[in-house]
């Protein structure tokens, strides 16, 4: 039994609700209480999609929050800074954006890069909420629609048009920050072509809190995160320079299908809400095109995706989580598509016959860079659970969808909500009280 503690369902969702009121600091939840005092930006979706069974009017206002500081050209950026709260590098200063671009709000303090466009999904689960309750929530779902909709198709036409510059159909990220992967083995071969300049001094916060270094990135990687800001700074981060600049700059395969889906899923909204036409075919025409280019990199036989290093021009396949990006998305031609369900349900993933659940590891067990307890490196992320297993529901396999909640409830159910898990012990790893684990065991016990 890889832990001691097991909560039942109703005890499990008291706690997860008081996990996420424990980390509400008004009108944002922090990631997490000590590692990441501030809004996460897909953390904050995600955080949207645990609170709408709680309160559809604050799923909303989670939603506002981050959309208020949404910036000029489109981009909503990866981190909200708390107002008043220090503890996390890099801070405000570090990134001193609207100090030096015309594009960051002037309201409020953000970081200066971006994170997986899941927003939309959340948009549904609240929109999904609101239609069982009474009349104001509803009225309070649609008025956040009313209120957001440019704000969210701004937002998918920014990654359309900003990130994919060449309409290859695939996002282009100039930090592994950007991925939400950041130590993924996917980003080491472009990482490693990062030459690290003149970094200002700097004091990590991150192993502070979470000491024991072989949970988090290495010195070495932070050199290179650090070193890409300022890279990103002198280019005062400008769409366009950036393209040109950086000398990070990676299609990511796995976020170009969340893009995929994340289009097609604010269209149907639009559609069923009655929102512009012109909106809502722009939205299917991006799904398309980023579905398609989702689709292009994947090998003919085992159907898995690749990465691409732009820097490099070069394929980047790993054995990660990411591979499984077409399933998101769907697009695949059947038979490939049957064989990325047995690699993923096989002995190299969920399959693994020391695995403590039936899960997907963030990297193979059985792949050279694989390490246990080290990110994004192996360990599993029950956020990354629960957004296979809402993926798969969407894509009409139920059993699929129910077997990975089962699995993911299971791990979560020693009511740590911790960011991530040691795949074969089960040990909660990372950050305890992390807000995405509390949410998405709401969302599958709601
Ligand atoms: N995940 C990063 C961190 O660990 C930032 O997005 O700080």
């Amino acid at each position: 039994m890889p832990h001691d503690t097991s909560f039942a369902p109703t005890q499990l969702a008291a706690r997860a609700a008081y996990l996420l009121r424990g980390n509400d600091l008004g009108v944002m939840t922090t990631a997490a209480p000590l590692l990441y005092p501030h809004m996460w930006s897909w953390d904050a979706a995600f955080v949207a999609i645990g609170l709408a069974p709680l309160s559809v009017e604050r799923a909303v206002v989670e939603l506002d929050t981050l959309l208020s500081a949404q910036w000029r050209n489109g981009m909503i950026p990866h981190i909200v800074f708390a107002n008043g709260v220090d503890g996390y590098f890099p801070g405000p200063a570090r990134w001193a954006c609207s100090a030096l671009s015309p594009d960051a709000p002037r309201t409020r303090h953000t970081s200066g890069i971006t994170q997986p466009p899941v927003h939309a999904i959340a948009v549904q689960r609240i929109l999904d909420h609101a239609r069982t309750r009474g009349r104001s929530t509803r009225a309070v779902a649609q008025a956040f629609l009313d209120r957001r909709w440019n704000d969210l198709v701004r937002w998918h036409r920014w990654l359309a048009e900003c990130r994919d510059q060449n309409e290859r159909g695939r996002v282009t990220l100039y930090h592994g920050w950007e991925s939400g992967m950041d130590n993924s083995p996917r980003w080491d071969s472009a990482y490693a072509n990062v030459i690290p300049g003149d970094v200002p001094e700097y004091q990590r916060e991150d192993n502070t809190i979470v000491t024991d270094a072989s949970q988090r990135p290495s010195d070495m990687e932070y050199d290179r995160y650090l070193w890409l800001l300022e890279e990103m700074k002198a280019a005062r981060y400008d769409d366009q320079l950036l393209s040109k600049v950086m000398s990070f700059a990676v299609e990511d395969v796995f976020v170009s299908a969340i893009l995929a889906v994340a289009c097609q899923v604010l269209a149907e909204i639009g559609e069923d809400h009655k929102r512009p036409n012109s909106d809502v075919r722009d939205l299917y025409a991006w799904a398309d095109r980023f579905r398609a280019g989702v689709i292009a990199t994947t090998d003919e036989r085992t159907g898995a995706a690749k990465d691409y290093d732009v820097r490099a021009e070069r394929w980047i396949a790993t054995e990660t989580a990411a591979q499984f990006a077409p399933l998101l998305c769907g697009g695949l031609p059947h038979d490939r598509e049957r064989a990325l369900l047995r690699l993923l349900e096989g002995p190299r993933f969920c399959g693994h016959p020391d695995l403590a659940y039936a899960l997907i590891p963030s990297t193979s067990p059985v792949s050279r860079d694989f390490r246990p307890r080290e990110y994004w490196r192996g360990p599993v992320w029950p956020v990354m659970t629960w957004l296979f297993a809402w993926c798969f529901a969407r894509r009409g396999w139920a059993e699929r969808a129910a077997t990975l909640r089962r699995e993911g409830l299971r791990q979560a159910s020693d009511g740590t909500f911790a960011e991530y898990y040691e795949p074969f012990t089960g040990e909660p790893l990372g950050s305890m009280q992390q807000s995405w684990t509390a949410a998405a065991v709401l969302d599958w016990l709601g």
